[in-house]
């Protein structure tokens, strides 16, 4: 039971020895060092975080939690943004957690957004050959996608999540109260990735948001979790039927081939948020899927028409897109991880709630789009 008197909700992701559980509830951070300790090889630590969690009160939370079920931990506190997911900090990290004496028994706890979620993934992966790590998620993106599934990376100044590992985490503690010190902005960039499961395969669940999204940001606890709650349980569904992307997994990334060009050109300086490229991504990926005859409505624009009404961006009016072209963006596109042999792979869609893979589709539509969506920036 949690502190609100609801109840925990427990998921499971089955991947045989690899198994684990999300829990989701309002208040679990306060209670998190008993709802940790089963999956823990030993009662020691290392939390990782960023100074924006601390600062929201988060860490001392968990620190209480963690003393009150005789956890010993040590805790590592990292600059906040996208620029913390790289090399020097991967480095730095591990470098501590080995000067402080860690060893194979030692967890780290991820106590961040999709940032320090991703990059205390692959600290785990890498450091003495693997170590036991637990998610803690702290931003909506994070609770409805980057926590669940073991995609651990880091970027590198070729692009975007370039080096990392598939390797799952041992828990994910998704309290939904923490949310709410989130700032607006990322709330609706993680409230994208929400969309993103309606319109891959939930068609009735797009429709659910489009009546209940707004109320969802607004701060609607009982809409947060049900929205919570669906998209895991999809995650958890895809992620075990395909750990590592050999198929069906790919549709995670609708909206990310475009997104990831748009947040490369963009720097990852906090111009463009990952959740908003995607929201912008996924609008592009309709279109193209409009002009390659395969989406015949005008699901785009309903799309659109959801983003607008959630405050996020579905197009480039907001960006500083000064210089872009169609073929700076396309280069970009051409060094994702999903291009393979020079060819482009997208996440289409027949309509919203239909999504499917397209593997080899020709550069020509996709600068027709590119170039459609610099024209219209005004
Ligand atoms: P983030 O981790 O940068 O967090 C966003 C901001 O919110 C940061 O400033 C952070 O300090 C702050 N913050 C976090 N929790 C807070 C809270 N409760 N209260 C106040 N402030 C808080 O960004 P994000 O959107 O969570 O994650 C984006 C990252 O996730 C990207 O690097 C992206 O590539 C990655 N990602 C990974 C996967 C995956 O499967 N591994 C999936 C999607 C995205
Ligand atoms: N966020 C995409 C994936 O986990 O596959």
């Amino acid at each position: 039971m949690t502190t609100d008197g609801t109840t925990i909700e427990r998921l499971g992701v089955d991947l045989g020895d690899r198994s684990y559980d999300i829990l989701i509830g309002n208040g679990l951070l306060a209670d998190a060092g008993r709802l940790i300790a089963p999956v823990l090889r030993a009662p020691r630590v290392a939390v990782i975080t960023d100074q924006n969690v601390v600062d929201a009160g988060h860490l001392a939370t968990l620190e209480t939690a963690l003393a009150a079920a005789d956890i010993a931990f040590r805790t590592i506190i990292l600059e906040p943004g996208e620029q913390t997911k790289d090399f020097a900090h991967l480095e730095r990290v591990i470098g501590d957690l080995l000067a402080g004496g860690i060893d194979r028994k030692t967890s780290l706890i991820a106590l961040g957004g999709g940032v320090i979620g991703d990059l205390t993934g692959v600290c785990a992966a890498l450091t003495l050959r693997g170590i036991d790590f637990v998610q803690v998620p702290t931003t909506l993106l994070a609770q409805v996608d980057s926590s669940v599934g073991g995609k651990t990376a880091i970027n590198t100044t070729q692009g975007k999540n370039l080096v990392g590992a598939f390797y799952q985490p041992r828990l994910v503690l998704a309290d939904t109260g923490v949310l709410d010190t989130l700032p607006v902005r990322e709330l609706q960039a993680g409230y994208a990735e929400v969309v993103k499961y309606g319109v891959i395969d939930m068609p009735d669940f797009f429709e659910w948001l489009e009546g209940n999204g707004p109320a969802l940001l607004a701060g609607d606890a009982a809409a947060r979790r049900h929205a919570i709650l669906t998209c895991c349980d999809a995650k958890a569904r895809i992620v075990s039927s395909d750990e590592t992307e050999q198929g069906q997994r790919a549709l995670l990334n609708l909206g990310h081939t475009f997104g990831h060009a748009l947040e490369a050109e963009t720097g990852y300086g906090g111009g463009l948020l990952h959740g908003e490229a995607v929201a912008i991504g996924m609008v592009m990926a309709l279109t193209l899927s409009n002009r390659l005859g395969h989406c015949p409505g005008n699901d785009a624009a309903r799309l659109r028409a959801h983003l607008d009404a959630t405050g996020l961006p579905a197009d480039f009016t907001r960006l500083n897109a000064d210089g872009w072209t169609a073929d700076r963006l396309l280069a970009h596109m051409m060094k994702d991880k999903k291009t393979e042999d020079g060819k482009l792979t997208f996440i289409l869609a027949r309509a919203i709630g239909a999504a499917f893979i397209e593997h080899d589709v020709p550069t020509g539509p996709v600068a027709d789009v590119l170039t459609e969506f610099l024209s219209a920036r005004g």
